[in-house]
């Protein structure tokens, strides 16, 4: 059960230093309920993409912190042709029943609670009560915000893509920052500007704190250790084809990819932001130039002419963190979201996308990244969840207490706010989330 810990700001400024943390950050569940408070339900959250939710009623489930949410498409009206999005509490105002039970559905007619049959507009507003007339003379006030489902404090979708607040703070793309260039990156390879959601997507329950997988997406030391007997397997039936066809199939490079030495990774750049979001500068041949690609340039070249086709193709993102639970990889059309659910679990969905009216090609080398590197069926997932559910197996355990972020500290070009690594293996990234961590959790303290 959830309650509110009591930890001040002095003990938690005490268990995080410039260049190490304590091990309770990861284990302790006061901390994890602080977090959700303080974090999770303070700031902007990813609830989904609004192609999930294409029809009238159609809604889908999710956690925003210890909130039981759901985002619901309405009917369509005049200044909502396709239907306003509402993101609600997934709670019924008479006795808190969750109203929607599925993970992901249509409502029908209206959003109706299935206890005693109070039934909901798609914005949440009350449309109806059986026996209302029991309700005479009593508080009961249809018109009331307590007799509604209640909305999120803020809800807003930036091309497409829908995030949830339920405190008040910054608009969605003040929040976002430079790290928007993420989203911008995937939508801008369409032709049209829009990216639309593969279902279904994955989901694993990580038996680790939340704040591994955040650090590890960022973390180009680990792949040329961890995922190295991936690499090399991969890399040798990649030489073996390319013995027998002249070619070199582009979905081997994704695994072979992981056998990059570590003096390539140490020479990106990781970008940490003030509100805990990275920008890690890309590392693979994401601009290859088969047959593939260049229908894709073409197709991209008659919509937005070549100076902007050139700038689209060009960028060279691997990875961006919207902290704390997002992590988009832009070039491939993934997206994975975090749903935490104890100090020592966390849930994340792993989606893909497709690039409307790119040619067919390009949503299959997405499909490839998504089955062969995210999906939890591939050894470089597996591999990744085996290291955090030991990390948070020694981070639970006592002999010693600091996690070390040692590496190149001293030698990060940092203003105070924006903290940008030297090289790409510096701990830089996880040192400034943490600096981000620190200012969250101790702000109303
Ligand atoms: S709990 Fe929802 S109608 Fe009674
Ligand atoms: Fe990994």
């Amino acid at each position: 059960m959830s309650h509110t810990p009591h930890i001040d700001s002095a003990e938690l400024q005490s268990l995080v230093e410039v260049d190490r943390v304590h091990r309770r950050c990861y284990s302790d569940p006061d901390i994890f309920e602080l977090e959700m408070k303080n974090i999770f339900e303070k700031t902007w959250q990813y609830c989904g993409h609004e192609s999930q939710i294409p029809k009238p009623g159609d809604y889908y489930t999710f956690q925003i912190g210890r909130q039981p949410m759901v985002m619901v498409r309405g009917e369509p009206s005049a200044s909502h042709p396709e239907g306003a999005i509402s993101v609600l509490y997934n709670r019924c105002p008479h006795r808190g029943v969750q109203v929607c039970g599925s993970r992901a559905g249509n409502a029908g007619d209206k959003l109706t609670c299935p206890y005693h049959a109070w039934r909901f507009h798609y914005d949440g507003s009350l449309e109806s009560v059986p026996l209302e007339k029991g309700y005479r003379d009593t508080r009961f006030d249809r018109n009331s915000p307590e007799f509604q489902m209640t909305k999120a404090e803020a809800s807003d979708s930036y091309r497409g893509f829908i995030f949830a607040r339920l405190a008040e703070g910054p608009n969605l793309l003040d929040w976002m920052g430079p790290a928007k260039i993420a989203i911008d990156d995937m939508c801008d390879r369409s032709p049209v500007g829009k990216v639309e959601v593969v279902f279904p997507s994955n989901r694993v329950v990580q038996r680790s704190n939340w704040k591994f997988f955040m650090e590890n997406q960022i973390d180009a030391v680990h792949p040329s250790v961890t995922h190295m007997s991936t690499g090399q397997a991969a890399a040798e039936v990649e030489r073996k084809i390319q013995r027998q066809t002249g070619e070199k199939p582009l979905h081997y490079h994704m695994l072979s990819a992981f056998t990059t030495p570590f003096e390539k990774w140490d020479t990106l750049v990781n970008t940490g932001y003030p509100y805990g979001h990275i920008v890690f500068s890309g590392y693979m041949g994401l601009r290859p130039t088969d047959p593939d690609t260049r229908a894709h340039e073409a197709v991209l070249e008659q919509a937005y002419g070549k100076a902007k086709m050139e700038e689209y193709l060009d960028r060279n993102i691997h990875h961006v963190l919207l902290y704390p639970a997002v992590s988009i990889q832009s070039p491939l059309q993934q997206l994975r979201v975090l749903r935490p659910v104890a100090a020592d679990r966390t849930l994340s969905e792993i989606w893909h996308f497709r690039l409307v009216g790119a040619p067919e090609a390009i949503y299959r080398r997405a499909l490839w990244y998504f089955n062969l590197v995210n999906s939890p069926a591939t050894l470089i997932n597996a591999d990744d969840l085996e290291n955090w559910q030991r990390g948070q197996k020694g981070l639970s355990a006592s002999g010693s207490d600091w996690v070390s972020f040692h590496r190149d500290y001293g030698r990060d070009k940092d203003d105070g706010s924006v903290l940008e690594s030297t090289n790409g293996c510096s701990e830089a990234p996880m040192r400034s989330q943490f600096r981000a961590w620190l200012k969250f959790m101790t702000v109303n303290h």
